[in-house]
């Protein structure tokens, strides 16, 4: 399958997916989300690529999901089509995925940001789920996501006056990680992107099922969890070398095995 609306590239150990529906801000219509999803599998499946950024573009990262496409569906054809069924799929990647994130992060393209480990955004995005204006609510996870992620009263207030946030509030509320200016924000992600393809694969990948468990579980289980992690990369040999290393005073060299 080649990607109408994906651009797909690489620096070194990082694979980069830009959105790419310029005429109408990225809106996310369900082929886009297909073709997306179907990308992050095949990186996840490909050796050569440790970590991913995904972006859009200076005007927007997405203006939300595809209006024209939902207008006239009905109750039942948007539950047959189950239309956030891909999204779900986000969620199994297992690699680091950080958000690069400009203009318009509005709805589901809030929504997807969510949906990624990391975020960078430029000094011009306006971050939010205007979905209560169209007469409708988010469907993509925006409810639940962006209370876990800043917070009961922060949340309903977004999300029932659809009003957005800088990128700087944004950060102060914990939703993003880091503002750069806007001719920077892409590199900056893309410098997080390859410090984290740089650690030992095993390492992060465990630990980003296990963060992912704190947000789901309860305390005890996911205490639980993290400790078979932790055993489980006893097995590796890039414990054996980073340990090593340490001890002769020397730079590991992980191999993620
Ligand atoms: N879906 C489809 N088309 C969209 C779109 C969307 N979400 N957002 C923008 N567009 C289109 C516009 O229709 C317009 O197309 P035409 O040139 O063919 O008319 C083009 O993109 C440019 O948009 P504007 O002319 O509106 O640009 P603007 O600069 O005046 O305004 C904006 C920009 C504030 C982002 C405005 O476009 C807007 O409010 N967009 C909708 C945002 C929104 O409500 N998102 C939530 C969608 S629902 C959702 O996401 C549900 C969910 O949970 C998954």
């Amino acid at each position: 399958m080649t990607s109408r609306y994906i651009n797909l590239s690489s620096e070194g150990e990082v694979g980069i997916l830009t959105l790419n529906r310029p005429h109408v801000l990225n809106a996310l219509n369900r082929e886009l989300m297909l073709e997306l999803v179907t990308e992050l599998e095949r990186m996840e499946q490909d050796d050569a690529i440790k970590a991913i950024v995904l972006t859009g573009s200076e005007q927007a990262f997405a203006a939300g999901a595809d209006i024209k496409e939902m207008a006239d569906e009905s109750a039942i054809s948007m539950l047959l089509k189950r239309q956030f069924a891909v999204w779900d799929r986000i969620d199994g990647i297992t690699k680091p995925i950080i958000a690069a994130v400009s203009g318009y992060v509005l709805g589901g393209g809030c929504e997807l940001m969510m949906s990624c480990d990391l975020v960078v955004a430029s000094d011009t995005a306006r971050i939010g789920q205007p979905e209560i204006k169209l007469g409708v609510m988010p469907g993509a996870g925006g409810t639940q996501r962006l209370t876990k992620a800043i917070g009961l009263r922060k949340a309903m207030e977004l999300l029932l006056t659809g009003d957005t946030m800088t990128a700087e509030e944004a950060l102060r509320c914990g939703l993003i990680n880091k503002v750069a200016p806007v001719e920077m924000y892409f590199r900056e992600a893309l410098k997080l992107a390859q410090r984290i393809a740089d650690q030992p694969p095993l390492s992060v990948r465990l630990i980003k099922q296990a963060v992912r468990k704190a947000q789901d579980h309860p305390l005890a289980e996911g205490l639980d969890y993290e400790r078979h992690c932790f055993h489980l990369l006893f097995a590796s040999d890039d414990q054996k070398e980073g340990m090593n290393a340490f001890l002769e005073k020397r730079t590991p060299q992980f191999r993620g095995k």
